[in-house]
């Protein structure tokens, strides 16, 4: 895969957040081994360009049928599995099936399966962060070990709240909360996430919560990328998308702050999302 672009939109934040993660901690990424799955893969190419390329070269990672051989990488959407694996499935090293990591039953022939666990950008998808943490324990060998990046907080879920209570909108945004990170708006994430890993059993050796920013080229990239994920304008009749997809632009600029120095172009907006990473351990016994 090409390095991330300067100026770059949607897919390009999680491969250049999941690529800092692979620098920050090399060893605990180089020593991973044996079967590993990656929870919330999404479409494949970052399981395949970026994690693979970076784990021990005989880690294998794949389903066949019930038996559990490789490396796997693993998504609640089915349309997502069927894109992964028709496009980044590699023989013998890594597949992909349908999994809900929030289930509260895991399917049996994955409990205690994997060496290895690692999620990117999908935990924040789970309101249940212990139950999900629960899950990678299941999954996971004494002495296995995962590492996760999610977000905390994100700019457009105080959006969302704003919008949900305008009389123009909120029809189409009851349920809007549900969609909110765990974390969101807590400003001790990093304590609540460590007291759900210490509780579920784990051994934690790094915990953070960290603000990062983003460059998009435009405005209009920004915003772009805002409604490509947003999951309440498809409800909206046709004459009232362009009002919202403006609201979502004058709330986001209302709420995000000037422009970095050292930051020359104009055009160009700024954006902070705060990540929750952890790296820990299911003890031997
Ligand atoms: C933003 S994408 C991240 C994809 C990929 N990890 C990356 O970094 O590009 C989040 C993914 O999490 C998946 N997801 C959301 N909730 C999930 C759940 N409960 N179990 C498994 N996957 C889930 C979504 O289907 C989506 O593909």
């Amino acid at each position: 895969m090409n390095q991330p672009k300067e100026y770059a939109e949607s897919n390009d934040l999680t491969y250049r957040d999941v690529d800092d993660l692979i620098k920050e901690f090399p060893e605990e990424f180089k020593k991973m081994k044996g079967r590993i799955i990656d929870v919330g893969c999404g479409p494949g190419n970052i399981t395949k360009g970026l994690l693979l390329p970076n784990v021990e070269k005989d880690a294998v990672i794949v389903v066949q049928e019930s038996e559990i051989h490789f490396y796997l990488g693993a998504d609640l959407c089915a349309a997502m599995v069927e894109y992964a694996k028709q496009h980044h499935e590699v023989k013998h090293r890594l597949s992909y099936i349908q999994l809900d990591i929030q289930t509260p039953e895991l399917p049996e022939n994955l409990i205690g399966q994997f060496d290895n666990a690692v999620s990117f950008y999908c935990l924040n998808w789970c309101r249940n962060t212990q139950l999900t943490m629960q899950n990678f324990y299941k999954l996971l060998r004494p002495g296995g070990k995962a590492i996760i990046l999610m977000i905390s907080h994100h700019m457009i879920f105080d959006v969302y709240a704003e919008q949900a209570k305008d009389a123009q909108f909120s029809t189409y945004m009851q349920d809007s909360n549900e969609i909110f990170p765990p974390h969101h708006g807590h400003p001790n994430a990093e304590e609540m996430l460590r007291k759900d890993l210490n509780e579920v059993g784990f051994k934690i050796q790094y915990c953070s919560n960290r603000w990062k920013s983003f460059t998009f080229r435009s405005w209009n990239a920004l915003i772009d990328f805002m409604m490509s994920v947003n999951p309440f304008v498809k409800r909206m009749p046709d004459d009232l998308q362009e009002d919202y997809r403006e609201d979502v632009e004058k709330r986001l600029k209302i709420g995000l702050p000037k422009k970095r120095s050292g930051n020359s172009d104009e055009n160009s907006a700024d954006f902070s999302i705060s990540l929750l990473t952890a790296v820990f351990e299911k003890p031997l016994n």
